[in-house]
């Protein structure tokens, strides 16, 4: 009985051991902070749930090459101030463990080689999100730089300066259900969302985009979110949403849209939600939401020339629709059927 008790109680003890054992292996912790300051150039410092890590260290901590903030089991930060990819060798091996979501700030690509490298030298596993935002690049992305990132969730990837975007880039990155690209794009590849069947929002704001490719978004069978502000987007065309069935709100507010045809908006038949607001309408074709029969918010605030009559029935028969308009010179001009069978709040802001 009692070398039974024993027996359990060593096994208690052995259980235990294995899951500090395990604890010790997934997170980065005070020792290996401590370590750190002690045995590299670098300088670890915990603060509230995080640690600090300023490489190399220097009296105030001003201009590091790297700065590391990192937060075990959940997220890491890792910010750079480097002339040239190759001090990406100053940093500091480490083994952080199983980190949800990794931000890179204002580091140059890794040369031609892959991020993941990065990630991997400092023992960060399976991140689900990445947001790499850089001021500058330094070379040309390729799809190479986003090898080992297969498992990603999410993608955030921003430059400031102009990008060309090959069409493989994203061809490996299948698990993918939110991209956000944003790096001064002025020309998006045919392809590029080909193998993406699991996305399901896609923000493609701010670039510079001047058209899109036809049915750019045609194999994205999830695609739910779609998001354009603020390109230039002039001349829109129905073929430019070919296959973007299942989309349900689309952004295109900023965009310096004069005008749009009848049937643009006739391929998203399940759109709910679409902003086009702080365009220059200066009229907006008669039957332009036809089509959408699930159509329940249409934002149309600051439009930035006079718009000054809509046409009738623009909105009628759309029996869920919310309509926010600010966009009319003088209500004496709204066609008294424009929401003619819609219900729900109307509203005119001035
Ligand atoms: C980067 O380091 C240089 C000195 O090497 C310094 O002049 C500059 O202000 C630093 N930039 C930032 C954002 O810390
Ligand atoms: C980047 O790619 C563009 C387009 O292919 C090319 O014109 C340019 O020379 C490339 N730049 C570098 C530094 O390789
Ligand atoms: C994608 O996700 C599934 C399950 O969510 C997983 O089994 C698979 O390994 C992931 N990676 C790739 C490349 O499909
Ligand atoms: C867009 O349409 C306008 C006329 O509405 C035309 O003047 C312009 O050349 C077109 N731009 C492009 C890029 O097709
Ligand atoms: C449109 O929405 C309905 C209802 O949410 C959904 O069942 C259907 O699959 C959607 N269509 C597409 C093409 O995604
Ligand atoms: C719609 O466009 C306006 C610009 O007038 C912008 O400020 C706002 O964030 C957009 N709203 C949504 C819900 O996308």
């Amino acid at each position: 009985m009692s070398r039974l008790r024993a027996g359990g109680k060593v096994l208690l003890v052995v259980l235990l051991q294995v899951l500090q054992w395990q604890a010790g292996e997934t997170a980065f912790g005070r020792d290996e902070c401590n370590e750190l300051s002690v045995s590299s150039p670098c300088q670890c410092a915990p603060s509230m749930a995080e640690y600090e890590i300023y490489c190399p260290a220097n009296a105030y901590n001003v201009f590091p090459k790297f700065r590391l903030a990192i937060r075990p089991n959940s997220n890491v930060q890792i910010e750079c101030n480097l002339t040239d990819a190759n001090e990406y060798k100053q940093l500091p091996p480490l083994r952080i463990g199983e980190i949800e979501r990794v931000q890179i700030q204002r580091c140059p690509l890794p040369g031609h080689t892959p991020i993941a490298g990065i990630l991997e030298h400092l023992g960060i596993r399976s991140p689900k999100m990445l947001i790499f935002e850089s001021d500058n690049l330094g070379v040309n992305i390729t799809r190479r730089h986003l090898d080992r990132l297969q498992n990603l969730k999410r993608l955030r990837f921003t430059s400031r300066r102009f990008t060309y975007i090959p069409a493989d880039f994203l061809a490996d990155l299948r698990n993918l259900s939110w991209l956000d690209l944003r790096a001064n794009i002025v020309e998006l590849p045919a392809h590029l969302f080909d193998n993406l069947e699991n996305l399901e929002s896609l923000e493609l704001g701010s670039n510079g985009l001047k058209h899109l490719p036809h049915g750019v978004f045609s194999r994205m069978p999830k695609l739910r979110h779609l998001n354009l502000w603020s390109n230039q987007l002039h001349n829109l065309t129905k073929h430019d949403f070919e296959g973007a069935s299942s989309v349900v709100d689309v952004d295109l507010h900023a965009n310096g849209i004069e005008q749009l045809p009848r049937d643009v908006f006739s391929l998203l038949t399940n759109l709910t939600e679409i902003n086009l607001s702080a365009n220059h309408f200066r009229s907006l074709p008669e039957g332009l939401f036809e089509h959408n029969k699930q159509l329940r918010q249409v934002r149309l605030l600051n439009n930035r020339v006079p718009l000054s009559t809509l046409p009738a029935r623009l909105f009628a028969n759309q029996p869920e629709l919310r309509v926010l308009l600010s966009a009319l010179r003088s209500s004496r001009h709204c066609p008294s059927d424009l929401l003619e069978q819609s219900s729900g709040d109307h509203e005119h802001s001035p």
